[in-house]
């Protein structure tokens, strides 16, 4: 098996993030700013948030913090969105999902102006994305891109199987992957997709985005298919230290004796999609600049 370790994709996009921010400010330019939001008290959230906002801070960008508890009301989120939709400081919003059930998860994204939208989710991003035309692209699959890249994993002519079709991972990925230029021939499976596995076992890249652990093992795949693991599953291990540890949707250790190349959890796609923020919040400052 080989290991596609994310950590040194994710330091190499960061110096280079880094250089091109200190270039922008040293030109007069304010730092690159985001505004991210939080409800309620999930901890994953809470973790994918800190991770943000040090994110942020390593590169010298500034970062505007919310917290609502769980029992917010819908009309307090709108109302900080349509706040930060005109001010001039604030250059990405990101409002992060889930929300409690008795928000209406689209109408929050919808409100956020689409030029500030740097998750890429807002009608007018994913239609742009559809088309091929310049816009935000959500970072979990825009970092899945960058690690194709890095281990020069061809996608041209190839056979992609996305599992999961989420608006956040399934949708955009299979998007980018037909693309002109990556040109896979994209498979999308969903939770009615009778057996899995009539469609894996011919795919040369598979990316696994179910939020299920074991979702797939190397008896799914070719020897030699490259897996790309989206999940980040906390399972309760109370003789660990933070009474769970992290598992992916794919079963890692299953693919050892192949000549399989899968990508780890921790250490793999998570790393990614925080630097893509990142750039986006970077482009977005950009754009505004000009
Ligand atoms: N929840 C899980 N992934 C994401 C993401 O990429 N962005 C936001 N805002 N929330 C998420």
């Amino acid at each position: 098996m080989k290991r596609l370790g994310c950590k040194l994709v994710q330091q190499k996009v960061e110096e280079e993030l880094k250089i091109k921010t200190d270039s922008f400010i040293a030109k007069g330019n304010r730092a690159p700013s985001l505004a991210v939001i939080l409800v309620g008290n999930d901890g994953a959230s809470m973790t994918y948030v800190s991770n943000k906002q040090k994110a942020c801070e390593r590169l010298g960008f500034m970062h505007f913090d919310y917290r609502f508890s769980e029992d917010a009301k819908e009309d307090e989120v709108l109302a900080l969105i349509d706040e930060l939709n005109v001010r001039e400081d604030v250059d990405g919003i990101l409002v992060q999902l889930p929300l409690p059930g008795h928000i209406d998860e689209r109408k929050i994204i919808n409100a956020i102006a689409p030029e500030k939208d740097v998750d890429g989710f807002s009608p007018v991003n994913v239609g742009s994305l559809c088309l091929g035309q310049p816009c935000y692209v959500p970072c979990t699959p825009k970092g899945i891109m960058e690690i194709f890249r890095y281990y020069s994993i061809e996608t041209v002519g190839k056979k992609a199987v996305v599992i999961g079709r989420s608006n956040i991972v399934g949708k955009p990925m299979a998007m980018l992957l037909m693309q002109k230029g990556v040109d896979a021939t994209v498979t999308v499976c969903n939770t009615k997709t009778g057996n899995i596995k009539d469609y894996t076992m011919d795919a040369d890249i598979v990316i696994v985005a179910t939020g299920r652990p074991g979702t797939i093992d190397s008896s799914y795949v070719k020897n030699d298919a490259v897996i790309i693991d989206v999940g980040v599953n906390r399972i309760s291990d109370p003789s660990r230290e933070k009474g769970f540890y992290l598992s992916g949707d794919a079963d890692y250790d299953s693919f050892r004796e192949t000549e399989c190349s899968v990508t780890p959890v921790p250490g793999g796609v998570g790393l990614m999609t925080v630097m893509m923020l990142m750039e986006n919040t970077y482009e977005a400052a950009l754009r505004r600049a000009k």
